[in-house]
């Protein structure tokens, strides 16, 4: 490998980016390149090296000081993140050529888009990275051109949206700021931005598969030079179901974590519902009581992460009441959750990681999205990939007990939980197939790094 392998990998400072960014990091180097991973953060800390030599974390401070409260003011985020970006990233760079190890590109996440013109201005590449589907990424680019136009209120219309290779899509199933568009302008304006350089961008990398979104994949093909390189998923992860080994992944996490690994190994297989919103969604009071009744009246057993910060709203005495039945834990280590034996389904917001993650361990799935992308995550889940079920909300944007429990039920038992299962199993083969030797995401990854080699 010659000199200059090296590239600048800068994900946005959120848990479902970091995550996959980091991950794919860890991919290329295993094959040889260095990376420099710059992570936005609250606490900024000395640079340090991680398991892997070939990969430095680089943390810098979020533009905001200590004390202050950094999520207020969304665009006053973006602002303060880029500035503090812009102001580190030349001495980065310097260094790095002062050290014999120059960067060659900054791979760089989608939401950022303005990194392109940083890279290109210190001589590097800049390569886009996508941690939503290019299904979401597809009907932004429409609005972005002009060719589909965002209505102003979710039920003021009803429009059927058509895109090239897409069933047809209700406003229901297209991503909420597209729908309830004066909810939250600046983040439409954030998601649409994404494609406002598209067409300059070097390589294009998505956490996706080929397979996955086959159709779609020809028609963006013929537009941008594009990769997919998903799933993220550690391939220690995708190689089998755990469980046997009681002990498998232990050494990563703590105590509590070994806790809820024991509580999963004490069930049957197939047995147990798990549910997790991701790191952002908060759920209303009313949906939480909804939720926690709809689970207690199922009579299955269910891991549920709440985060500390929601845990007021479960129902007074829900921990005592559900006894064995339930395990509320406030984060899991996901992976090992979905790859355990006992897990039967996975109760999701469909956010693109928990989707992919879900997909490829070959898990049968609950979406229940709320906002974002999740509504498309969770209509290619039901509909193309035929992998679980969304449940229904009532006029009142409210998911009832009942729903709950039918959707439960439905997932887990009868004719219709035995074909979703053998989908996720089919999809669980060919997502591992994507990343193995040869498959066509290790392909991509290899074209990726022999740009730079
Ligand atoms: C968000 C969006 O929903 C997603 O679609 C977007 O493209 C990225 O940002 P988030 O809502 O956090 O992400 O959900 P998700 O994409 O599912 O990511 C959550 C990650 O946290 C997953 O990798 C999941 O494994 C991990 N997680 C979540 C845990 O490890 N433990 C938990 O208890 C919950």
């Amino acid at each position: 490998m010659r000199e200059g392998s090296h590239l600048i990998v800068l994900p946005f400072p959120g848990q479902g980016h970091i995550t996959p960014m980091s991950q794919f990091c860890k991919r290329l180097a295993s094959k040889g390149l260095k990376l420099t991973l710059v992570l936005v953060s609250d606490k900024p800390s000395p640079p340090y090296k991680t398991e892997h030599d070939s990969i430095t974390v680089f943390p810098i401070s979020n533009g905001f000081q200590e004390g202050e409260e950094p999520l207020q003011d969304l665009d006053d985020y973006m602002e303060r993140v880029e500035t503090s970006i812009k102001n580190t990233l030349p001495k980065l760079v310097e260094d790095m050529k002062l050290s014999g190890n120059p960067p060659r590109a900054i791979v760089y996440d989608s939401t950022m888009p303005w990194l392109l013109d940083v890279a290109h201005s210190y001589g590097l590449s800049g390569a886009v990275f996508f941690t939503q589907p290019w299904l979401v990424t597809a009907i932004y680019y429409h609005v972005f051109k002009g060719s589909f136009s965002v209505p102003s209120t979710k039920y003021g219309h009803s429009t059927l949206a058509s895109f090239p290779s897409f069933p047809m899509l209700t406003a229901n199933d297209l991503p909420s700021f597209l729908c309830e568009s004066s909810s939250y302008p600046n983040i439409l304006r954030i998601v649409v931005d994404q494609l406002s350089n598209i067409d300059r961008v070097d390589i294009v990398l998505c956490n996706t598969f080929d397979k996955l979104e086959e159709k779609l994949l020809k028609w963006v093909q013929s537009l941008w030079l594009v990769l997919n390189i998903g799933p993220t998923v550690p391939s220690m992860y995708l190689d089998k179901r755990l469980s046997e080994d009681k002990n498998y992944g232990f050494s990563l996490f703590n105590a509590k974590v070994a806790e809820c690994m024991e509580w999963l190994n004490s069930k049957e297989p197939n047995s147990v519902v798990y549910l997790s919103f991701g790191s952002l969604v908060i759920l209303k009071e009313d949906q939480m009581l909804e939720l926690a009744a709809g689970l207690k009246q199922s009579g299955r057993f269910f891991l549920w992460v709440v985060r500390e910060t929601e845990t007021h709203k479960l129902p007074r005495n829900y921990v005592e009441e559900i006894g064995e039945k339930g395990l509320i834990v406030s984060w899991s280590p996901q992976l090992d959750v979905l790859a355990h034996k006992s897990i039967g389904c996975f109760l999701t917001h469909c956010g693109w990681n928990s989707t992919l993650e879900g997909l490829s361990l070959g898990v049968p799935m609950i979406g229940m999205p709320h906002w974002t992308d999740q509504p498309t995550n969770a209509k290619f889940m039901q509909d193309v990939w035929k992998v679980g079920v969304r449940v229904k909300a009532e006029g009142d944007g409210l998911v009832r007990r009942e729903e709950i429990m039918r959707s439960v039920e439905e997932v887990m038992e009868g004719e219709k939980g035995k074909e979703i299962r053998k989908n996720a199993e089919k999809w669980k083969v060919l997502a591992q197939e994507a990343v193995s030797e040869g498959g066509s995401s290790d392909k991509s990854i290899n074209e990726f790094v022999s740009m730079f080699c």
